[in-house]
């Protein structure tokens, strides 16, 4: 059996990131993903609490461990292309456990 070449963990039973759209996210993510047939490549896994309330909803995107912070559903499409496909990460969204990086 293969195993997923990417996990994305995106925070859903968190307290905050909830309220911020983070299921939303998640959903837009997995449509994604399943719409260009990756499912069994990348996984969109639901998570609890990362411990940065506040900065919701926040992701992280794993082997490589990238942070993304106040994500909207209409950012998925772009990390999905640019980073889980492409391997190009999406800097405007980046974190670095304080805030956005860009
Ligand atoms: S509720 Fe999402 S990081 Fe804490």
């Amino acid at each position: 059996m293969d195993v997923f070449q990417k996990h994305v963990f995106v925070c859903t039973t968190g307290k905050i990131c909830p309220t911020q759209g983070s299921v939303e996210v998640c959903d837009a993510l997995r449509k994604e993903i399943s719409e260009r047939g990756l499912k069994k490549q990348i996984r969109i896994n639901k998570s609890g609490c990362f411990d940065q309330c506040g900065n919701g909803p926040v992701i992280v995107v794993y082997p490589e461990s990238t942070w993304y912070a106040h994500v909207e559903p209409s950012d998925c499409k772009e990390i999905v292309e640019s980073h889980l496909i492409g391997g190009k990460p999406v800097e405007k969204l980046l974190y670095d456990g304080k805030g956005r990086i860009v």
